[in-house]
């Protein structure tokens, strides 16, 4: 049977006090309703509904040019008159399964578990068992078997004492929930469309509600607020290290790393604490990430290693580099195999061939530098000429002084030495020393000047 899901996100999220929409607060770098949207897609559903609630276009707006179908529920009548929205426009024949655009964590397994349970039944349900379960609807069982589901605010003390609850997230067939869905009445205590009172139609007409029991309580938790979020997030991390735990990298603490994309890593990869990774990430064999360090979109080779405090953004850096202390990578940044690139040294748009060296206080932007390229501390490109940028180009085996400008463009031909303190304006020709600093003098005699005596004056 094809799948339609219906994803749930009318919710305004007024305890988050943020103008930024619910499901749109990130969660490990990503929405919270792409988390759901993702795990849906997983399934390889034929359709995605999402329901999204008045003032939601920036919802709309941040999944441009997916196909997912747009659904607006204008007023929040309730969870079946959200569903409602949607599910007029699946037609018989589909399975539906309702996810929640505020429950992240959800995994595919765990959906597509509920939709093996859904093929001898007429809906089933995810629930999970809590120690606290106030404020959730909770699953009345008679002789084991479902019967319907009560509101907290609608249960009485024998109901509210059931720690089986209700994640919200079930599976059905179309035809049957369009048909409770007119069914429904909003006669209860909140005066809402409950879509929980679905089961108790399925039962009355002879169908039987199965359920799936979560074991992890993480995974159907729902966000309402900064302190739910920062949660969850602390949970996905954990998710995230136990991968790499499982992938064989060494973390000195698993509390303290954020993944916030991919991070893919090869053997013998260590991580100190405080890492940020972000977008695409990739760890060769034997990469050491030292603490304190964000790596956004960038490849590291194999036996590279980044001290701490360092910023690595959209950079690709070859085998056995050494990076940092406090080094900045910036983007479109390449560095070859063994290149050092050490403390306050910054590069941007740059391309640094193997064994070449930049060791202190340095800033290489918009360069070619080649192979066995010695760059002294203070050495500065002088890139921008307040208008444009320009490249600079230095050959391979040069050595350039500490404290030298290069003012672009300007090229360094191979083997050249700069003497320290140069201001380079000109092209320098290889194998040759070249100077461009005022020669030292001496003045012999020469005595300070003393302070006058003002009386005098
Ligand atoms: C609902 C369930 C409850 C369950 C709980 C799990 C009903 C009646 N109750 O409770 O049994 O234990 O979820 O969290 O279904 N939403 C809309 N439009 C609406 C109302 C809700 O889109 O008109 C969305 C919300 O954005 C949210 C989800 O539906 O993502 C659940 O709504 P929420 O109000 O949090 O759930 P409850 O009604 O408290
Ligand atoms: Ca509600």
């Amino acid at each position: 049977m094809p799948l339609a899901v219906v994803i749930l996100a009318a919710g305004q999220g007024k305890r988050m006090n943020s103008s930024l929409p619910k499901v749109l607060h990130p969660l490990g770098g990503k929405a919270l309703l792409a988390h759901v949207i993702d795990a849906a897609r997983a399934l390889a559903p034929e359709q995605i509904h999402v329901v999204y609630g008045h003032g939601g276009e920036a919802v709309r707006h941040a999944f441009e040019g997916q196909s997912i179908s747009w659904s607006l529920q204008a007023e929040q009548l309730g969870t079946a008159h959200a569903v409602q929205q949607a599910s007029t426009a699946i037609q018989p024949g589909h399975t539906v399964l309702v996810l929640y655009g505020d429950v992240p964590l959800i995994r595919t397994s765990t959906l597509q578990a509920l939709l093996d349970r859904l093929q001898d039944s007429a809906m089933s349900l995810l629930t999970v068992e809590l120690e606290e379960p106030r404020g959730y609807g909770r699953i009345v069982r008679e002789a084991g078997v479902v019967q319907r589901i009560v509101e907290e605010k609608d249960a009485n003390d024998t109901e509210r004492a059931i720690r089986e609850i209700n994640t919200g997230i079930l599976a059905t067939r179309a035809e049957d929930l369009n048909d409770w869905l007119q069914r429904i009445g909003n006669d209860n205590a909140q005066g809402e469309y409950y879509l929980t009172d679905c089961i108790e139609l399925a039962v009355t007409d002879g169908g039987i509600v199965n359920t799936v029991i979560g074991t992890d309580a993480d995974e159907v938790s729902g966000v309402n607020d900064k302190r739910q979020l920062a949660t969850l997030e602390r949970a996905l991390q954990q998710r995230h290290a136990d991968a790499l735990f499982d992938a064989g990298v060494t973390l000195i603490d698993p509390q303290r790393i954020d993944v916030r994309g991919k991070l893919a890593t090869g053997r013998d990869v260590s991580i100190d604490i405080n890492t940020i990774f972000e977008g695409t990430v990739t760890l060769g064999d034997g990469v050491s990430i030292g603490a304190n360090c964000v790596i956004s979109n960038s490849t590291l080779a194999a036996g590279t290693r980044v001290h701490p405090n360092t910023l690595i953004d959209n950079a690709t850096i070859g085998e056995d580099c050494t990076i940092g202390p406090f080094a900045r990578i910036r983007p479109d940044t390449q560095l070859g195999n063994d290149v050092h690139v050490g403390n306050f040294v910054e590069i941007k748009k740059s391309v640094i061939a193997d064994h070449s060296k930049a060791n202190h206080l340095t800033y290489i932007g918009d360069s070619e530098i080649g192979q066995r390229v010695n760059v002294g501390a203070g050495t500065i490109t002088c890139n921008y000429d307040g208008a444009n940028k320009h490249k600079t180009v230095v050959g391979d085996d040069v050595f350039i002084g500490s404290d030298t400008s290069l003012v672009a463009p300007v090229t360094v031909g191979a083997g050249a030495t700069i003497g320290a303190g140069s201001t380079i304006t000109m092209n320098v020709p290889g194998r040759e020393l070249t100077l461009a600093r005022g020669r030292q003098v001496t003045i012999e005699g020469w005595e300070r000047p003393k302070k006058r005596n003002n009386n005098q004056a």
